[in-house]
């Protein structure tokens, strides 16, 4: 199987995951990206069986809307049980990097609201220690330069993704050559740079479940 049927074949099997506990008032946090993608296309057969989607970002909304389910504003539901999301980098604690779609902020909002994050990732995204895939972080406009200054003092070297606006209005820098031995330390400690809205580590809150699309089948876990 190539990288795109693996992708696919996570897609599916996230709905088969979360199908047993769909009820008709459930609403589902979805991410974004590629892998999110394929779950949005086939969690769009069983749209009858749930209510509707929260997203993580305008781009998953729309296609979201294109398939028929209804999406709400996270601030009117009390929360859900479950996100489903890709990753750029997944480690064996579950802990990720996340952003190279440049969703990082809302997915991270998502999640925290998620009783459970269910990870989609083809094989290639498995890795012992995180940091090859440069770590994105969304800062203010105003603070791009500080906070690149910042961040040099912690050991990365950090590029300005040129031409991209977040969903929030923001910027981001993709910070390179940084071996992160301790996702949670760094992840806290980024995001207490003054202009940092947030970094893509997703350590803090991990996934809770990895379904892992390798050549051997999907792999769940836990
Ligand atoms: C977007 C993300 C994506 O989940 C991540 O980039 C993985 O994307 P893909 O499934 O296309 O490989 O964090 O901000």
């Amino acid at each position: 199987m190539n990288q795109d049927e693996l992708k696919r074949a996570v897609g599916e099997a996230a709905v088969q995951h979360i199908l047993p506990r769909l009820e008709k008032d459930s609403i589902i946090g979805v991410g974004t990206g590629s892998t999110a993608n394929c779950f949005i296309d086939a969690l769009a057969q069983h749209k009858h069986l749930f209510e509707g989607a929260v997203a993580s970002s305008e781009a998953s909304a729309q296609r979201l809307r294109d398939h028929g389910i209804e999406v709400f504003d996270l601030n009117q539901v009390a929360g859900f049980d479950f996100y489903i999301d890709g990753a750029d980098e997944i480690n064996n604690n579950l802990e990720m990097i996340k952003g190279g779609g440049a969703a990082l902020t809302r997915e991270k909002i998502v999640a925290a609201v998620a009783r459970e994050f269910i990870c989609v990732a083809d094989e290639s995204k498995l890795v012992d220690t995180m940091g090859d895939f440069p770590l994105p972080v969304e800062v203010i406009p105003m603070a791009r330069s500080y906070v690149a200054r910042e961040l040099v003092k912690l050991g990365g070297d950090p590029v300005y993704r040129t031409g991209v606006v977040t969903d929030n209005g923001n910027h981001i820098l993709d910070v390179h050559n940084l071996r992160i031995a301790s996702p949670i330390e760094l992840e806290s400690k980024i995001n207490q740079i003054t202009g940092v809205v947030t970094n893509g580590l997703f350590a803090l809150r991990p996934a809770n479940v990895l379904l892992l699309g390798t050549q051997d089948g999907v792999k769940t876990i836990s």
